[in-house]
């Protein structure tokens, strides 16, 4: 008889088991990292399966038939999820992002939405209660999200043209349904909806003036992001980088542009407005421009990693610590540990080695586990 191989899916990256202070501290709702970032922005990863196979993101001779996705088992449930959630709000979290993977493939996720809707900050105030997706069930949810209390939706969206759109998602999936889907999570009020762009050089940047002309004078707010060398597996090089700079170029060559100011610190992306008043755009810039002064974002895995950095090649694990039985205030206080000790800031060190750095880190968490 042989064995059977079971992949282990957990035991893919590095992991680290934290172990409980001595002494236990309450939350301050004032947590510092090394570089004296506050700790604002959650990133919960709902499932790592997607249904689009995105060149940049989930590679299909990667992700395949044989690829050992997390079982159920692992994910964390909802009662785990709004349990760490309730104790990062606890730490001075005021946004949270749900993410994937594509979030809406994870059942019933509009009764997570309702659980961290009854959250509010320390001050009292409602999460800013978010969610990224590729559209593609977007049309169907959208009301059942909106009536659970999502406040607002980002879709990712990287071209117009038909046959670029599909090479770029790599599953036939058609342009017409994720615009349906944006229209209708427009009209159930699941706004500002923000649309996300990633430019990858010679396969849709020629989308790029097209897309503006497309969501100019219209509600959505565009946004071009730089192709990154996020993970492991995309192949990443940086002659395949449109750098930010040259997206504002083209796009204001025909359509002018002024700069205008962040909305809050640590935004990710730089804003534009049009001269002739038709709304704005975004340009995210990790790559050329990178963000990691003010970086103040966590991100949980599906299966209860605590990332302290997009980047990161380990993670460490609160759901082991949960699952052993630790209480609340043993939690909190290995989180305020692990966000003061934070060092994290991958992008900068790479703009300044970048084909060194990037090929140096081949543990890198995918995307697609981590949440974008
Ligand atoms: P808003 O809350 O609407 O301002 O959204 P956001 O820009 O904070 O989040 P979103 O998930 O829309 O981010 C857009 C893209 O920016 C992501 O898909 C990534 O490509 C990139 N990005 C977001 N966060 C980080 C980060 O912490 N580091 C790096 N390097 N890139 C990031
Ligand atoms: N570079 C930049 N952004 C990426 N995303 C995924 N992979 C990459 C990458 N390699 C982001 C995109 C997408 C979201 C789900 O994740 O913004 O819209
Ligand atoms: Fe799926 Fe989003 Fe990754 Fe595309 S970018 S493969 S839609 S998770
Ligand atoms: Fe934050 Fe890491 Fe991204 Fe820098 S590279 S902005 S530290 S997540």
């Amino acid at each position: 008889m042989t064995d059977k191989v079971i992949p282990l899916a957990d035991h893919r990256y590095l992991q680290r088991v934290p172990v409980i202070p001595s002494q236990l501290e309450a939350a301050t709702g004032l947590l510092g990292d090394t570089l004296g970032r506050p700790l604002h922005d959650l990133r919960i990863s709902v499932t790592d399966r997607c249904n689009f196979r995105c060149v940049y993101c989930m590679p299909k001779d990667v992700f395949d038939k044989d690829y050992a996705f997390l079982p159920q088992t692992s994910l964390l449930s909802f009662e785990e999820i709004t349990r760490v959630a309730k104790l990062f709000v606890a730490h001075g979290v005021e946004k949270i992002r749900l993410t994937g993977g594509e979030p809406l493939l994870r059942k019933h996720l509009e009764k997570l939405v309702e659980m961290l809707a009854s959250l509010t900050t320390v001050s009292g105030q409602p999460l800013d209660l978010t969610l990224t997706t590729n559209g593609s069930l977007l049309a169907k949810k959208a009301q059942s999200l909106k009536d659970a209390g999502l406040k607002r939706v980002t879709v990712s969206l990287d071209a117009l043209d038909e046959t670029t759109f599909q090479r770029m998602n790599d599953v036939d999936f058609p342009v017409a349904d994720v615009l349906h889907g944006l229209e209708i999570a427009h009209q159930v009020g699941l706004g500002p909806i923000k649309v996300n762009m990633v430019v990858k050089g010679g396969m849709n940047d020629d989308q790029i003036v097209p897309m503006a002309r497309h969501f100019k004078d219209s509600p959505f707010i565009l946004r071009f992001i730089e192709y990154m060398d996020v993970g492991a597996s995309n192949g990443w090089k940086m002659d395949e980088v449109i750098p930010s700079a040259e997206v504002v170029r083209r796009i204001g060559e025909s359509m002018p542009l002024i700069a205008i100011p962040a909305n809050y610190a640590g935004e990710t992306a730089q804003r534009w407005r049009y001269q002739d008043g038709g709304g704005e755009i975004g340009v995210i810039s990790s790559v050329t421009q990178s963000f990691c002064g003010d970086c103040s974002r966590a991100r949980l895995s599906t299966e209860g990693k605590l990332y302290t950095c997009l980047f990161a090649d380990a993670g460490h694990d609160l759901r082991a610590l949960m699952r052993a039985g630790h209480s609340d205030a043993e939690i909190l206080t290995v989180v305020a540990h692990l966000w003061r000790a934070r060092t994290d800031r991958y992008s900068e060190l790479r703009t300044i080695n970048t084909e060194g750095l990037s090929s140096a880190t081949n543990r890198k968490v995918e995307m697609s586990y981590i949440g974008g």
